[in-house]
């Protein structure tokens, strides 16, 4: 995922990676691959931010179904997800993250990769 990005021959201020952590296969720890594949593509003092589903929140009977559905047919893949792996699998490849915890979901912020040139 995310695996050759030397293509793209070029960096940017800030990297937005919304809803799109939770669909990605595998447990945190795989994810945290893609991570740190996005990290080389910033710029000094840039950000890594977004936003994820993990499974570890309050969620009601709906929500919890649909979940289940998705998992089921590959939509999501976050039954293996929770705040403190995404937090984690920042901090593999950054010096400075914030998650919160917003309703259902979660929003990050990654600043200062651990791996700058
Ligand atoms: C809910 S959409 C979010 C799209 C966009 N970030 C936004 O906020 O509107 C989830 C995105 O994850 C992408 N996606 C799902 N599985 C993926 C994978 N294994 N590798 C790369 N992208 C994936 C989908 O193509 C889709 O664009």
């Amino acid at each position: 995922m995310f695996g050759d990005l030397s293509g793209i021959g070029r960096r940017f201020d800030s990297i937005g990676a919304n809803y799109l952590l939770h669909c990605l296969p595998g447990a945190m720890a795989d994810k945290a691959a893609a991570i740190g594949n996005l990290a080389p593509l910033l710029n000094p003092g840039g950000v890594l931010f977004g936003s994820t589903l993990p499974t570890d929140q309050p969620m009601n009977a709906i929500a919890r179904r649909l979940w289940t559905t998705y998992n089921a047919r590959g939509v999501f893949s976050n039954q293996q997800d929770d705040l403190e792996g995404l937090d984690r699998a920042l901090r593999a490849h950054f010096n400075e993250v914030r998650v919160e915890r917003l309703g259902t979901g979660a929003t990050f912020t990654a600043r200062v990769p651990k791996m700058l040139p």
